[in-house]
């Protein structure tokens, strides 16, 4: 017995190496991780929050054809959306066609994509006693097609930029299964953090567990960096954001090192994407992530006086000047990256990418990174 569990050991050790492995196409651009560690780059990488979107008619064309979440769970599909602004744009990096809602899905809650609203859950958590209806066994098992179109994207960038994998974070995920989808104040989440404090507790330690998985299980598929999304911190205060976000979010990354290790798998370089959480820099700066992501309401010098020289910085243009001329596009773009510097920053939006954004601003804003220093 003990011989036959060394075997499956040593199998399973094998395959996790050569997942890694994989044969991937080598890297010819490698500017976003040389940026994570704070390596000399040829030029200031750049990709766009929600760069695969709506904005492009060509993903509108794939939706008409495919619900949300089939594109998310078919590789193909998500290859393709992820491509097309590769195609586009001189981007330095591709991040995989996915949602962070697809973690409550495989813990078993039904949530579907409205057009116009957004996520819609049918049935959120309302008391502590749904969380039993909750499936945390397995739930990474019921990602894998993440997997598989992570690993199927590597293939098809044929080496050309590195590819992003990405997950929520607990406390917004957990926004998500109590509100039933998008708010604007939260209130029946920070409720449960004040009413139900041990439930939160456990809910958040059970989307930590399975984050973790999720990102150890992407790590293996191939990807090569990895943006955690705490999307939701801006409605916390900092005394919040500290006690209900932070902790968690240093477990992720804690229990990945770990999982890792383990299994002489090497660690891809981490983002830790807090949007409204400025409020705490220095805090955020502790956790062990090599990329802190910024809003467009941090400065960006303050933010490098905050963070300190051994991290990299990402952001921050704010989503509507994207809807300005094309020349205040470029004179603020060029501004913005020559304040945060050449070295250890990856040029980005403050947030996600909006729907009517002209495709030319994006044209202007990826070719003055380029070219601004
Ligand atoms: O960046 C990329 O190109 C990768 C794809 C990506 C999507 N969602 C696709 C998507 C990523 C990284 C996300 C992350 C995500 N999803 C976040 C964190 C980032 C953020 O914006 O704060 C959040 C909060 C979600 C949850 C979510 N998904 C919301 C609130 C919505 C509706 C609002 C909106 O912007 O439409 C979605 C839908 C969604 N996710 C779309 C896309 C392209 C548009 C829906 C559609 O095609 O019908």
């Amino acid at each position: 017995m003990p011989y036959l569990k060394r075997f499956i050991y040593i199998v399973m050790l094998i395959k996790s190496l050569c997942a890694v492995e994989n044969n991937f196409p080598p890297l010819k651009n490698d500017n976003l991780l040389r940026a994570a560690r704070g390596e000399p780059v040829d030029r200031v990488p750049v990709w766009v929050m929600r760069q695969a979107g709506r904005y492009l008619p060509e993903f509108q064309e794939v939706r008409k054809l495919h619900d949300f979440f089939t594109v998310c769970r078919t590789p193909e599909l998500a290859c393709e959306v992820a491509m097309q602004p590769l195609r586009r744009f001189d981007l330095d990096a591709s991040i995989i066609f996915s949602d962070i809602l697809v973690i409550p899905q495989a813990l078993g809650m039904t949530v579907e994509m409205h057009a116009g609203v957004g996520p819609v859950f049918p049935e959120p958590l309302q008391t502590p006693s749904d969380l039993a209806k909750l499936t945390p066994e397995g739930a990474v098992g019921r990602l894998t097609y993440v997997g598989d179109a992570i690993t199927m994207m590597r293939h098809k960038l044929e080496g050309r930029v590195p590819l992003i994998g990405f997950t929520g974070a607990p406390w917004t995920l957990m926004g998500y299964m109590i509100e039933g989808g998008g708010s604007k104040t939260m209130s029946k989440s920070k409720a449960w953090l004040t009413d139900f404090p041990v439930d939160s507790k456990r809910l958040l330690g059970m989307l930590t567990d399975a984050i973790v998985d999720y990102l150890e299980m992407q790590t293996k598929a191939g990807a090569q960096l990895l943006q955690i999304f705490e999307s939701s911190a801006e409605h916390l205060s900092k005394e919040d954001f500290l006690k209900w976000a932070v902790p968690y979010i240093k477990e992720i990354r804690d229990k990945l090192v770990e999982r890792l290790q383990q299994q002489s798998i090497p660690l891809v370089p981490l983002t830790l994407f807090a949007k409204g959480a400025g409020h705490s820099l220095k805090e955020q700066a502790t956790l062990g992530y090599d990329i802190i992501g910024l809003d467009w309401t941090v400065d960006p010098v303050e933010a490098r006086k905050q963070v300190g020289p051994n991290i990299t910085l990402q952001g921050n243009l704010d989503p509507q000047d994207m809807y300005k001329t094309p020349e205040e596009i470029r004179a603020l773009t060029t501004e913005m990256v020559r304040k945060f510097g050449k070295q250890r920053y990856i040029a980005n939006l403050g947030h996600g990418i909006t729907p009517q954004t002209p495709i030319v601003s994006m044209e202007v804003f990826v070719d003055a990174v380029h070219k601004a220093l």
